[in-house]
């Protein structure tokens, strides 16, 4: 059987805002097996930044369990969360996040900077090799202003990978990008699924769905459809039917 990397029962976040109490999730279970991509879907507000916040431990759950790779979250130490988002976990944000002034090499080389076992050159080398995964080895040291915004999202997927995470996790990563390159950027996610990264991509684009392999629907923070996706469109192939001009 395949091992399940992510498994949540129960799961709620409430915020509290002043007196009044938001209830982000309201008791959401799912698990994700490895090598499954999944999109998480829902409209605005529904609950998908939360809960790919604390998939990635960025953030904590009011209540429920959250087990990572067979771990229960709740029993790690600072240090070991540190250690499980820094190498088992690459996050792509709509935004890219990336830091001005400061090139597409540096800015993917930065996740390894904490990682005292690697040294200068392997540094330089590895994030050499995550930029050429992605198509962009001949802009190593272009800064984000003088780069495309998929060529920008490009580099936060070669910074995502360059640990060589076991799962990827994306909030809205091509939200701010044209159909044409939000395509380009599927085709980039599907291959690498292909490889063997497990992939939780968020969304509330229809057409972006059809690329997965799963899709869970929240609405009001609870799960209302989780479904296996039996007709997965290729990115390239809807790639090469979009018309040329569109360019
Ligand atoms: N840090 C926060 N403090 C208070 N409320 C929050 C916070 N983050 C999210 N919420 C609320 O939780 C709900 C779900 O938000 P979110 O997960 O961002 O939705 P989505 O990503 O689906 O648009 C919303 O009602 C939102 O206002
Ligand atoms: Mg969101």
């Amino acid at each position: 059987m395949t091992k399940e990397i992510i498994k949540i029962e129960d799961l709620k976040r409430e915020f509290t805002m002043g007196t009044e109490v938001v209830h982000a999730l309201k008791g959401v279970s799912f698990s994700i097996k490895e090598g499954e991509f999944v999109t998480i879907m829902g409209s605005s507000g529904s609950g998908k930044s939360t809960m790919l916040n604390i998939l990635g431990c960025l953030d904590q759950p009011t209540s429920g369990i959250y087990e990572i790779d067979g771990v229960k979250v709740k029993d790690l130490t600072k240090n070991e969360l540190a250690t499980i988002r820094n190498e088992k976990i690459g996050f792509i944000f709509q935004s890219y996040n990336l830091l001005a002034r400061t090139s597409a090499i540096e800015n993917v080389e930065l996740p390894l900077l904490y990682n005292s076992k690697v040294s200068t050159e392997e540094r330089r080398a590895r994030a050499l090799k995550a930029l050429e995964m992605v198509g962009l080895g001949e802009r190593l040291h272009h800064t984000p202003s003088q780069l495309s915004g998929g060529q920008q999202q490009r580099v936060a997927i070669a910074r995502a990978l360059v640990n060589n995470p076991v799962m990827i996790l994306a909030d809205e990563a091509t939200g701010n990008l044209d159909t044409r390159t939000s395509y380009e950027i599927m085709t980039l996610f599907q291959e690498l699924n292909r490889q063997g990264i497990t992939i939780t991509f968020v969304t509330h684009e229809p057409d972006i769905a059809m690329f997965s392999s799963r899709t869970v629907v929240l609405k009001d923070g609870a799960v209302i459809k989780d479904a296996k996706n039996n007709n997965i469109q290729s990115a390239a192939a809807e790639l090469a039917k979009l018309p040329k001009e569109n360019h």
